[in-house]
């Protein structure tokens, strides 16, 4: 192909896709100082100008001419906003790449201009498959890939490179007959008030209280699940994974906070919602801290957390059916969060929660339908 006459014009009205220019010296120069794009790209660091003159000089060019990396500029709003290629065409299959400059994100600028190749890709280049990597916590290209259609994400440990160090990669891929839409629920977490009580998100900075919850000799009975002793790089962890929860649909936890200190108090999630069976239902699980027990706090979280899941998917919420509530017999301050909340106690599940000292505790099931709920 000829540089640049050959680049085909992609476009959607709001996005423009075309071949670069030597007037998008300055933009490439200064969008590959900013340090998200250091830091998630394989780009020279530092980046010089020699670095960009080289980029629009010869990688650009020479990629449309030997066919084997098809570079376009992002036009957005006017000016050049960035870049978006295919790579590594072989075996009608291929890889994408992307960037894009500091002041044209969080737009879903980018989301059109992958959406754009990818369709140029099956429809003109005779690919049948495109694959997008991402170094592990790259979230916005991760979003960007989920809003784009693709999907079957997976975690390759080691699997990039950077600079010459090994990185772990994200790799998802979407296929010639794949729609062109987000796969599957990415979920929020809502802020939600009520009683002296602030639902929200967790932060780096609530680790020390969580492992301090979860090192509580109750909690640490009653959840035997949870690693014993429980360090404060396990609550790192914990709060890391709460991400991916979301963003796979598995679940939504909220931190329990002090509506005025905003001081950590517990834990409530609503989990199991790609329940293999139903993705209707959902269940939901808690803990405190010991310091906020006895003054009902479970109680009023665990309400205001019925309300979400029950709230149509179309309204913001989980829209589930039923919920399910496990509470350990014997776990009596368990079985009246459940109680008060409107939850039946519909059976018993036989030696099912396995205890440290390996014997089992019976646990009391609960469930409460959607039709039950007053919002309903
Ligand atoms: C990745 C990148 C291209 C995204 O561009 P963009 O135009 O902002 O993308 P979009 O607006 O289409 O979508 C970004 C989404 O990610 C979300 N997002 C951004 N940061 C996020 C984070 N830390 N956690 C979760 N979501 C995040 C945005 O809210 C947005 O979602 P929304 O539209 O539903 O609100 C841009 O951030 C970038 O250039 N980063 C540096 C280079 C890079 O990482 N390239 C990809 C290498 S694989």
């Amino acid at each position: 192909m000829r540089f640049p006459e050959d680049v085909p014009v992609l476009t959607d009205a709001v996005v423009t896709l075309r071949a670069h220019t030597t007037d998008d010296l300055d933009a490439v120069e200064a969008m590959c100082q900013d340090p998200e794009m250091q830091r998630w790209t394989t780009i020279p660091v530092p980046y010089l100008r020699e670095n960009a003159v080289n980029y629009l000089a010869q990688i650009i060019p020479n990629g449309w001419r030997d066919g084997g990396i098809w570079t376009w500029a992002i036009e957005y709003d006017g000016r050049f906003a960035g870049t978006v290629d295919l790579h590594d065409g072989r075996g009608q299959g291929g890889e994408i790449g992307f960037s894009l400059a500091p002041w044209a994100r969080g737009a879903g600028v980018m989301t059109r201009a992958v959406k754009l190749v990818v369709r140029h890709a099956f429809d003109e280049l005779g690919w049948n498959r495109v694959i997008w990597r991402a170094f592990v916590g790259n979230w916005a290209s991760r979003r960007v890939a989920w809003k784009s259609g693709f999907r079957g994400l997976v975690v390759v440990p080691g699997g990039g490179t950077a600079r010459g160090v090994r990185m772990d990669e994200w790799v998802a891929t979407i296929g010639l007959d794949d729609e062109l839409e987000p796969q599957g629920n990415w979920w929020t977490v809502p802020e939600l008030e009520d009683g002296g009580l602030r639902l929200r998100s967790f932060r780096p900075t609530d680790a020390p209280r969580v492992a301090e919850a979860c090192n509580d000799e109750r909690t640490q009975v009653w959840l035997a699940g949870l690693p014993s002793p429980y360090e404060l790089s396990d609550a790192e962890g914990f709060i890391a994974s709460r991400l991916d929860n979301l963003a796979t649909g598995e679940g939504v936890s909220w931190a329990i906070a002090d509506a005025t200190t905003d001081q950590l108090l517990g834990c409530v999630s609503v989990f199991d919602l790609k329940n293999r069976m139903d993705k209707t239902v959902g269940e939901i699980g808690y803990w405190l801290h010991p310091d906020a027990r006895g003054r009902k706090v479970m109680s009023t979280a665990v309400g205001m957390v019925i309300g979400h899941a029950f709230t149509p998917i179309t309204d913001g919420g989980l829209g589930r059916r039923r919920l399910k509530l496990l509470a350990a017999e014997g776990n009596t301050a368990s079985a009246h969060v459940a109680e008060v909340n409107g939850f039946t106690r519909v059976g018993i599940e036989r030696e099912a929660s396995r205890r440290r000292d390996g014997s089992y505790d019976n646990d009391l099931c609960f469930d409460l339908l959607r039709t039950e709920w007053p919002g309903a």
